[in-house]
């Protein structure tokens, strides 16, 4: 079958999070299941020249206000459609604007949508028909509407949630300049509170719904993470599905990464040597403790503030600690903060750095990710593989992919890091002690880090959870 796949990112391309990651990794994984996946996403500056994108293969003299094409190019072995509208996405700041949002950011996306929707319908001029039209998170929330508003049954549709806290919310006034019905302004389709949502027209409209983890998926019911949701989600749990995100092993590999001085799991030692090259990128003292790192946007779902509140005490007590991102000002700040009080036992680097981000996986004896919520999270798969010991709140994809170092577990051995619970810095401290204790074991240790690298985390399992998904929309 073919699926149409639309988002506002997408790895080797355009990446500020794992959304980019699992929209580059999904056409490779399908193909295996026999299905043949295209990608629809923006043509921001300079992506047709890297996708080496020359055939036209759709296009529109207004759409949303200004002349588009679509142009069909290749980038890692798979096949991306990229949308050329200069009114809309040729312009600097990265996808969605920065500092701040893009004030038409709604525009852009429903943009984005609507030539989803068409393509879906109508197919490419080689004869290309998809069958499933596949969107992910709010910036694609439009397209399985449309389909549905133009009266289209044909095409089936699926939408993904990979962060329920950003829904795509305009104002109720601009419905016709968006393109949507007035008979849709109902609070069963796609008006909330008051406004429009695009999130909420795709969970609204699409035949099936999926999210990146089932803890998520059950998480996303509930008040405390629905985040205003969670009844549409509830009514529709008959046609919601968690399907765990992979690690792309082409791309995340200890023992191919062009970052990594080579190791495996029968070569674990030669972690070391990665390890010693983080210390010294990052200026840090060499303790006997564990090299704890952190990959990860500055914001308040990644329990950021949790890790200026215990920071003072694990490196009290032997810890070091390597810090990679960037995000809001207020905890940017806050780290620097840290590394002043912490010289040589803390290091920073504000910003975004894919290389730097190998290293450290490589580097590091343990990944913190205290997040607040997780839909899958992928830093604490990529610390697994390179046995960089995750530390992680029980919480969505955190509490789906790590086994915490229990009694019991600890006794059957198959452990393979932390979790705590309450995500509050109290349970957080407790954590990194106990993740003191069990570094202190070296054999123990080394023995968490061998389970962690041989734990299945590729693409298999989940893209076969889709293609049956996808087979069970078709059939
Ligand atoms: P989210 O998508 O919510 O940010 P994920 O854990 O799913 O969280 O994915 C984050 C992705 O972005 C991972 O691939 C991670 O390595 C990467 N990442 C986050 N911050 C940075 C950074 N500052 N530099 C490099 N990579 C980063
Ligand atoms: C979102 C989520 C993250 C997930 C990623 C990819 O950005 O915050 O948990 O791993 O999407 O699905």
């Amino acid at each position: 079958g073919r699926v149409l796949s639309v988002a506002s990112e997408y790895v080797p391309l355009v990446k500020t999070g794992g959304l980019a990651d699992v929209a580059g990794a999904l056409p490779g994984a399908l193909r295996g299941q026999g299905w043949d996946m295209r990608t629809l996403i923006p043509a921001y500056p300079g992506l047709i020249a890297k996708a080496g994108a020359k055939a036209v293969v759709w296009s529109d003299p207004d759409l949303f206000g200004g002349p588009a094409q679509v142009l069909a190019g290749q980038v890692a072995g798979t096949d991306v459609l990229l949308l050329d509208a200069p009114h809309l996405y040729d312009r600097k700041g990265g996808p969605y604007g920065d500092p701040g949002d893009f004030p038409d950011n709604a525009k852009r996306f429903a943009a984005l949508s609507w030539v989803a929707a068409q393509i879906a319908r109508d197919g490419l001029p080689d004869g290309w028909l998809p069958d499933i039209l596949h969107g992910h998170d709010w910036q694609a929330g439009f397209a399985p509407a449309y389909l549905r508003f133009s009266g289209d049954t044909r095409v089936k549709t699926v939408m993904t949630i990979h962060n329920i806290a950003f829904q795509g919310n305009a104002p109720a006034a601009m419905l016709g300049a968006l393109r949507l019905p007035i008979e849709a302004f109902n609070s069963d389709t796609l008006e909330y509170y008051g406004h429009l949502s695009s999130l909420k027209a795709g969970l609204a409209t699409a035949d099936a719904i999926t999210t990146v983890s089932p803890t998520y998926a059950a998480e996303l019911m509930r008040g405390d993470f629905g985040m205003g949701l969670e009844g549409l989600i509830a009514h529709r749990s008959a046609d919601l599905y968690g399907i765990l995100n992979g690690v792309d092993d082409t791309v995340w590999n200890p023992e191919t990464d062009p970052e990594v001085k080579p190791y495996g799991k029968t070569t674990l030692k030669r972690k070391a040597a990665n390890r010693d090259a983080l210390l010294a990128e990052f200026g840090l003292q060499d303790t006997s403790g564990p090299l704890a790192i952190v990959v990860s946007r500055l914001t308040d779902q990644k329990g950021i503030d949790m890790i200026v509140d215990t920071a003072a005490d694990f490196v009290g007590m032997g810890g070091t600690l390597a810090i990679l991102g960037s995000g809001e000002q207020r905890l940017e700040e806050a780290m620097k903060d840290l590394v002043k009080a912490h010289p040589g036992k803390i290091g920073l680097r504000i910003g975004y750095d894919e290389a730097l981000s190998h290293r450290m996986f490589a580097g590091g004896d343990a990944v913190l990710v205290p997040s607040r919520f997780e839909p899958c999270g992928l830093t604490q798969l990529y610390g697994l593989r390179y046995g960089c010991v995750p530390v992680v709140a029980l919480t969505g994809g955190l509490a789906d992919t790590v086994i915490d170092a229990n009694p019991m577990a600890q006794q059957a051995n198959v452990a393979t890091g932390v979790q705590f619970h309450p995500v509050d810095a109290l349970a957080f401290g407790q954590a990194l002690r106990k993740l003191m204790e069990l570094h202190a074991d070296s054999k123990g240790w080394a023995a968490m880090q061998k389970r962690g690298m041989s734990q299945a985390l590729g693409w298999d399992t989940s893209a076969l959870a889709y293609a049956q998904l996808y087979e069970s929309l078709t059939a």
